[in-house]
Parts: C-alpha cells; sequence; structure tokens
C-alpha cells in the first residue's frame, strides 16, 4: 500500500516541501521514468497543499511547443507555445516565473477562471536540456513566493539527476 499524502495546508512551507521530498525520493527509488515521477510528483504537491491545479508541460517540440503531461486537478489546456502565457514564458527563458495576480500577467492562459495566482519552474534532464515545466495554479492571490521556488526547485532536481531524454516525452 502507498503511504497517505499528509495534509500540509498548515505547515511552515520549508518543512512542508522537506516532507514531501523525503516522500518523493522513497516513492521514487529505483526509478528512471520521467512520467511516472511527474504523476507522483503532481499528486504529492496537489494533495499536500489542495492547489487548484498542478502538473506538468512536457516539451514536444524543442524551444517551440509545450503539451500537457501528467497533473492534478481541473482540466489543463492541451498545448502551449513557447513564449505564451506563464508556461511558455518560463519555457521560453528557461526560469522559474511566479505569478502573484495572473490578471495582469499579459498573455496569461486561463484554463480555470478561479485561478488567481501561479508558479511555473523549468524542468531539466542531466544534460541541461528543458525536459518541461512544472505549474501550479492556486485560486489565492499571491499564492507562491521564494519558498516555494526553492522547495519545487529542490523537487525537480530529480530529474536531472536521472532523467535524459533525446527525443522529447
Ligand atoms: N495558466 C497557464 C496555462 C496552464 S493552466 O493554468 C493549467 C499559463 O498561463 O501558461
Amino acid at each position: 500500500m502507498e503511504p497517505a499524502i499528509p495534509d500540509l495546508r498548515t505547515a511552515p512551507r520549508a518543512d512542508a516541501y522537506a516532507q514531501l521530498l523525503a516522500m518523493q525520493e522513497l516513492l521514487l527509488e529505483g526509478s528512471d521514468d520521467p512520467i511516472a515521477a511527474m504523476a507522483t510528483i503532481s499528486a504529492l504537491l496537489h494533495h499536500a497543499f489542495t492547489h487548484l491545479w498542478t502538473g506538468f508541460y512536457r516539451v514536444v517540440v524543442p524551444e517551440q511547443r509545450l503539451r500537457v503531461g501528467p497533473y492534478q486537478g481541473s482540466l489543463g489546456c492541451l498545448d502551449i507555445t513557447f513564449g505564451r502565457g506563464v508556461c511558455g514564458t518560463a519555457a521560453a527563458e528557461r526560469r522559474t516565473v511566479i505569478v502573484p495576480d495572473v490578471h495582469v500577467f499579459p498573455g496569461h492562459i486561463t484554463c480555470d477562471p478561479r485561478s488567481q495566482s501561479e508558479i511555473v519552474v523549468p524542468v531539466f534532464d542531466s544534460h541541461g536540456a528543458l525536459l518541461a515545466v512544472l505549474d501550479i495554479d492556486s485560486s489565492q492571490p499571491n499564492g507562491f513566493g521564494d519558498v516555494d521556488r526553492e522547495g519545487l526547485e529542490a523537487m525537480v532536481a530529480w530529474f536531472a539527476r536521472t532523467t535524459y531524454v533525446p527525443v522529447p516525452v
């Protein structure tokens, strides 16, 4: 039986991420499958924090197109062009983007109108190629900050340690 995902909504965020990272390491031990890892990380984060949407957009055409991957939450749009929206911006610029208020982010792509704030973290493979982005949407404004960036970047560092994908996943 798999362990239950703890409710970390009221835990100090840094402690919450440390706990999730430890669970992730145990759950993914011995695996090098990026899709299995994306599914596991999405489930951990989504249920621990009860976000609106938690999941991955995969690079299917390098420098051009992202496509939805494993996720939890309400329906996500299927394809996003590099440079468009928060996900496309994080992918094109290869950096974490934190959006405290999605309504004032130029070109924000609305999948769920309840979304108020968002964080998107780039995911690299062991060769430094962009593999995907991790996208989290909150129904609260100003839902994410530097502690989230650090915690999430530590979680997706798993891919840089274990994954080399010569063709897009
Ligand atoms: N809001 C994102 C699109 C993806 S969904 O939120 C799941 C964006 O602007 O890139």
